[in-house]
């Protein structure tokens, strides 16, 4: 959505079925698929074997993160296009000198922490203003106040308040908990869109989720 409103049309690709997506869908391995016809491309790799949560023993499966970022680094980098690849700051030891995004720059309710690494385009480091969080939401299971930020992915906060705090409304509680909020997408394709437009080349991006 972010892509999209930085004036891209969007081709989104993953494994499995993404029923609410809101563009064009391929579903499809994004090593197999072909990525030649695209100005940008935006991917995701699975980030579980990175985040705070796979220190609880049985939390998630076990996804080896570091591994398949370097593996479509590899595959972005034959493509010749610009590309960003997005993963938790967990992660940061694979990504190669990585902008971090938080909802606090965007005026979110969420501050949700992610890095970039982006390649072919100039981007700028903004500054996070967590002092402007100044919500009251649901404390985390594990502690006695109230938080300023909402939590995303818990059953135990209303789908709705999630999803206004991330800009997303047409998630299910499963896809947001994998989701970015648009706003960082949207502030990293206005770069890409700038330099795309530098450049001659059309404005089609694809935003990809390989493993
Ligand atoms: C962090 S999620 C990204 C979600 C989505 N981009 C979003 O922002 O809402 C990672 C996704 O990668 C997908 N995936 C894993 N391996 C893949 C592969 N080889 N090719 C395409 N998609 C893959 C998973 O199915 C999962 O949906």
């Amino acid at each position: 959505m972010g892509l999209h409103r930085a004036g891209f049309e969007v081709v989104g690709i993953d494994l499995h079925p993404q029923p609410h997506y809101p563009f064009e869908f391929i579903q499809a391995d994004a090593f197999e698929v072909n990525l030649d016809d695209y100005a940008v491309i935006h991917a995701s790799p699975p980030c579980q074997g990175e985040t705070a949560y796979q220190r609880r023993p049985g939390h998630v499966a076990p996804v080896d993160t570091i591994g398949a970022i370097e593996r479509i680094r590899d595959r972005l980098s034959v493509s010749g296009s610009p590309f960003i690849i997005e993963n938790v700051p967990g992660a940061r030891r694979a990504l190669r000198n990585p902008i971090l995004l938080c909802g606090s720059m965007f005026g979110l309710d969420v501050r949700r922490h992610r890095i970039f690494e982006c390649r072919g385009f100039e981007i700028k480091q903004p500054k996070c203003q967590h002092d402007l969080q100044q919500g009251s939401f649901p404390q985390a299971t594990n502690r006695k106040n109230r938080r300023k930020t909402v939590e995303v992915g818990v059953w135990r906060i209303p789908l709705e308040v999630q999803q206004k705090a991330m800009g997303i409304d047409w998630m299910a509680l499963e896809e947001l908990s994998q989701a970015i909020p648009p706003a960082y997408a949207e502030y990293i394709g206005r770069a890409a869109m700038k330099h795309v437009r530098l450049n001659g080349t059309s404005p089609w991006a694809s935003s990809i989720t390989p493993g």
